[in-house]
């Protein structure tokens, strides 16, 4: 999240634009360049939402959620994931970070424990971190979470969830196989712990189809998949949905917050609707993909090109993120003054763990910019990491 503030006439004012010094490739932005937010698709979606003459867009919404956009959003998820899913099992959210905040009061107390892979998503550990939990970390490998750690780890503790990020991790870009995604069901249902799945990078496939999504497994009534219109359509929506059995869904519906101010986002959810209806959402993602794809190859191959041996990195198959990999010794943060001042910019590894480790990796993004910025700014990095004495 970045924010910047002006002065005008005497008057502060915040914004959401990006305060980048203009030379700078800031290759730690985790969002979709400005090019790719579709306003002309939301205008023409908005316009055919506010002619039908509905105004019940406009009031309380009802709890779960509306179930005409969830018929939409279910017949959307059914040919992406391939399964059928039911509108009744989800549930509209303001998005994943939203979503996760919700889990975290309504299933935690402060001073529970949960799991998280390490590394992991590091804004979440933020949510975390205001509902008061200890989080603990379980190491990956390329096929995401090692089951065998995670059963070591259960035959001392339970935590009262585990969150993970199964398809094209944020930020190491792997994701959990098939045969691990059902170990893990089996083993929170022997333990007796949620799987708080974010499934926000799933459709983003950009070389062959992953896994089916945790949402697969909802009826062992220990999964809660999170998905999000962030990453798909645009952030500024704040529009997502949980997916999940109906004991849980129980729980999300009766609390105080909806039950106070009713589901959240009729308003936006009902645009949304128009846009899964009009088939622009499906156009949206088929062009995000594309792009994605040309960006994720301009990125790896310039890093390829022009990195020591001694960093390496796997080659994501979708998602937003490369993840580097340095000497043991080496701490990427101290990296960073001498990287901007050759007006490049990354996210440092120690910012995606919940003990502050893991700093020799960095994390790269190629969402963000086009693909000659993504070749300039990999070959400025690895003109900085040259220079090292590693
Ligand atoms: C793993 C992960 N989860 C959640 C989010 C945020 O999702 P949302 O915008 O739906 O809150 C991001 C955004 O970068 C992410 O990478």
């Amino acid at each position: 999240m970045n924010r910047s503030t002006y002065i005008i006439d005497k008057i502060k004012i915040v914004t959401s634009n990006f305060d980048i010094p203009p030379e700078r490739i800031d290759l730690s932005i985790g969002q979709p360049g400005t090019s790719l937010l579709p306003l002309a698709a939301l205008a023409q979606a908005a316009q055919h939402c506010l002619t039908q003459k509905n105004p019940y867009i406009l009031a309380y919404g009802a709890e779960q959620g509306n179930g005409y956009f969830h018929e939409a959003l279910a017949g959307f998820l059914s040919e992406q994931y391939n399964f059928k899913v039911d509108p009744d099992q989800l549930f509209t959210t303001a998005g994943i970070s939203q979503g996760l905040d919700f889990i975290c009061r309504l299933f935690t107390r402060p001073g529970d424990t949960i799991f998280v892979e390490k590394p992991t998503y590091s804004l979440a550990l933020g949510i975390f971190a205001d509902c008061r939990l200890n989080v603990v970390g379980l190491p990956m490998d390329e096929d995401g979470l090692i089951i065998e750690v995670l059963e070591e780890a259960l035959a001392h503790q339970t935590p009262v969830f585990l969150y993970t990020i199964p398809t094209f991790q944020n930020p190491a870009g792997c994701t959990l196989s098939s045969a691990r995604r059902k170990k893990l069901v089996q083993l929170s249902q022997e333990h007796n712990f949620l799987i708080v799945a974010d499934e926000v990078y799933q459709l983003l496939a950009y070389t062959s189809a992953p896994p089916s999504p945790m949402a697969k497994y909802t009826e062992a009534a220990t999964v809660i998949s999170l998905g999000s219109f962030s990453k798909i359509l645009a952030p500024g929506l704040r529009l997502g949905w949980i997916q999940t059995h109906p004991d849980l869904m129980n729980r999300l519906t009766t609390s105080g917050l909806i039950i106070s101010g009713g589901g959240l986002n009729p308003f936006t959810s009902a645009i949304v609707q128009s846009a899964i209806e009009l088939g622009l959402q499906e156009k949206q993602l088929s062009y995000l993909k594309e792009v994605y794809l040309q960006r994720k190859n301009a990125l790896n191959s310039a890093l390829r090109m022009n990195l020591p041996e001694s960093v390496s990195f796997v080659e994501p198959g979708g998602g937003y993120f490369t993840w580097l990999q340095f000497p043991p010794h080496v701490d990427t943060e101290k990296l960073i003054p001498e990287a901007h001042k050759h007006d490049v910019s990354f996210a440092a590894g120690s910012f995606f763990s919940p003990q502050g480790d893991l700093k020799n990796y960095l994390r790269l993004s190629f969402a963000y910019y086009e693909e000659p910025k993504l070749k300039e700014g990999a070959e400025r990095l690895a003109a900085v990491i040259n220079r090292q004495p590693f």
